[in-house]
């Protein structure tokens, strides 16, 4: 069940579709095809670059080491992991964690493209060089590496939808390293401030439209 752009139009189908996919060679050392999880409605999505074997195990994303320190980090600054969704550029586990490689990443794209599709998000974290690279080549922008793109944000027209993306480090990374958590933690900073504002514009256009109109309302 495929849109016109040859996208999945339904998660239930998207989803089934990743969970049984054989498009590349990852699928022969998987045990679980990790699709992603989250807040189907929300209007921010995470993109990290592959499931690590705690995910694999349990065809989650982002629930081993890196996952845990990504999740405290985003609590801390009152990002709550259950209000966005949250994915990879690839679903299936590199075996030995290596890179996923350039041919994996575009036999995988369908399902991401798919995914950005259907949520259309307002704002795209992207986590690591990967995840960046993968989401402005897919927003025809250039990608000049992680460290110096991270902590801002840019705007990308994706599948026809404009998208504000704010790239930063793996947790990974952010590990064994506090200089870079202290960078992943100003970034996620700018992330819940850039959510705020979002939120806000959102709940004055509703308002907006609700708003009992007066005689005055239609005098200049
Ligand atoms: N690293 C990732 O990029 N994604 C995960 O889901 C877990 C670790």
């Amino acid at each position: 069940m495929t849109n016109t752009n040859n996208l999945f139009s339904s998660w239930e189908v998207l989803e089934e579709e990743i969970r049984r996919c054989v498009r590349c060679p990852l699928h022969r050392s998987r045990k679980n095809a990790v699709p992603g999880e989250g807040n189907k409605k929300s209007v921010v999505m995470f993109i990290g670059e592959a499931p690590g074997a705690t995910e694999d195990e349990m065809g989650r994303p982002f629930v081993g080491a890196a996952g845990k320190l990504l999740t405290m980090i985003m609590e801390s600054v009152g990002i709550s992991r259950e209000g966005v969704y949250i994915t990879n550029v690839v679903k299936c586990r590199p075996p030995g964690n290596r890179e996923p490689k350039d041919d994996e990443i575009e036999a995988c794209s369908i399902f991401l493209k798919s995914q950005i599709a259907l949520l259309k998000p307002k704002l795209i974290v992207t986590l690591g060089n990967i995840a960046g690279k993968t989401v402005f080549s897919m927003g025809k922008r250039e990608w000049v590496g992680v460290m110096k793109m991270r902590g801002k944000r840019y705007e990308l027209t994706i599948q026809g939808i404009q998208i504000h993306v704010i790239p930063t480090l793996h947790p990974a990374a952010a590990l064994y390293n506090p200089q870079l958590r202290s960078m992943l933690e100003s970034d996620m900073k700018l992330v819940k401030s850039f959510i705020d504002e979002i939120t806000s514009s959102m709940k004055s256009s509703t308002s907006d439209k609700t708003k009992p109109r007066t005689l005055l309302d239609y005098i200049k």
